[in-house]
């Protein structure tokens, strides 16, 4: 494959199908149930029109945020995913070294298929440690305190999978790991936490000492409890769709929760990013940065590192023509009035 070829982010849908097992390609595309979620996350985003403004100076166009502390170059992160290895041999370290390619930050699964250890050597972007919360405490204490020790700067505490999800697509291809492919962070494949609550939360904010993100926040109330928690950030996120299908897009929920954490803690949003456009109608109603999944694994299949840094450097492209084309130098400067707002005749 020549990736000259690949000009926006659906190619690299496409011509994954070919590169992937059906099984990898069916576990990575698929969604919960009906797959209704997984339609109106792009749906929601398409339906969104923007208001430009013309003749203002973007001549110093500036894409860089802060999150924590940290200095990030454009705000688009990876989303922690699965299983790298099902999609090319060199699995997350092509990952990370396709991060490093293209100046993001990346957030490995707990699913990972390559230990932290030799993650951390080829990474030049700060990592992230994605956390599924099992029953066993002193495992997922030790899990943190490895992520921790191996030089993750933020902990992603994915809430919304104390299940996982009806996956029909995923049952049909008989998903199942190909021997010799492990995960070393997890000690097993099987997630299910029925008894998780915001007691677990606070019991890992009494031991962790890199900030505590909440991932797969989608109702006001609950985002307002992750702030009275003192949880640092918050990620609406519907996990793309896969596990309650018929929530709504990530982009209809991002509003009302942005509203409601009022700026208090950084809210991060994923579910259906794929264009620039995507990326500025997300901060635009109050996402302080996004973060890609599908498309990372369908651009790792297609290339390895330098599929995953032309994904996200395709995407950081678009989003500098959106931000000139709408008159928007910097992040700060992207705020609701970019927005096309249909109703305005009728208040
Ligand atoms: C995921 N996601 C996910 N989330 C998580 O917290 N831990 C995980 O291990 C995984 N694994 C995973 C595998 C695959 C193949 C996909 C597609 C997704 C969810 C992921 O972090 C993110 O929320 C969504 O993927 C974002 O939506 P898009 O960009 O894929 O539409």
């Amino acid at each position: 494959v020549d990736l000259a070829d690949f000009i926006n982010l659906f190619d690299f849908e496409q011509m994954a199908k070919g590169k992937m097992t059906e099984m990898a390609y069916e576990y990575v595309a698929s969604g919960a149930a009906d797959e209704l979620t997984v339609r109106w996350n792009r749906q929601a985003l398409d339906a969104i029109k923007l208001n430009p403004t013309v003749l203002t100076d973007v001549s110093q166009l500036d894409t860089r945020i802060s999150l924590f502390g940290q200095k990030l170059a454009h705000p688009i992160l990876i989303a922690p995913t699965a299983y790298h290895k099902l999609m090319h041999p060199e699995g997350e370290l092509a990952t990370a070294r396709g991060a490093g390619l293209a100046s993001a930050l990346y957030v490995v699964s707990s699913f990972t298929t390559t230990p932290l250890a030799e993650i951390a050597q080829v990474a030049t972007q700060p990592l992230w440690f994605q956390v599924y919360v099992r029953d066993d405490r002193e495992f997922t204490r030790n899990q943190i305190q490895e992520a921790e020790a191996q030089g993750c700067q933020a902990l992603c505490i994915t809430v919304d999978t104390p299940v996982p999800g009806v996956r029909n697509r995923e049952q049909r291809g008989n998903f199942r790991l190909p021997a010799g492919v492990t995960i070393p962070h997890m000690g097993g494949p099987i997630v299910e936490k029925k008894p998780f609550t915001w007691n677990d939360i606070a019991w890992i904010q009494s031991f962790a000492k890199t900030p505590v993100l909440l991932k797969g926040i989608l109702n006001p109330d609950d985002a307002e409890k992750a702030v009275q928690a003192g949880v640092s950030g918050i990620i609406v996120s519907n996990h793309s769709g896969r596990n309650l299908d018929t929530v709504p897009a990530t982009i209809e929920a991002l509003p009302r929760i942005a509203e409601r954490v009022n700026r208090r803690i950084p809210v991060l949003m994923d579910g259906g990013i794929r264009r620039g456009t995507d990326v500025l109608k997300a901060i635009a109603l109050g996402a302080n940065a996004v973060l890609v999944g599908k498309p990372i694994c369908f651009g790792l299949a297609c290339g390895g590192a330098e599929g995953v840094a032309k994904v996200l450097q395709l995407l950081t492209y678009e989003f500098e023509l959106a931000m000139i084309l709408t008159g928007r130098a910097t992040i700060d400067s992207i705020d609701r009035s970019v927005i096309w707002d249909s109703f305005r005749e009728n208040k």
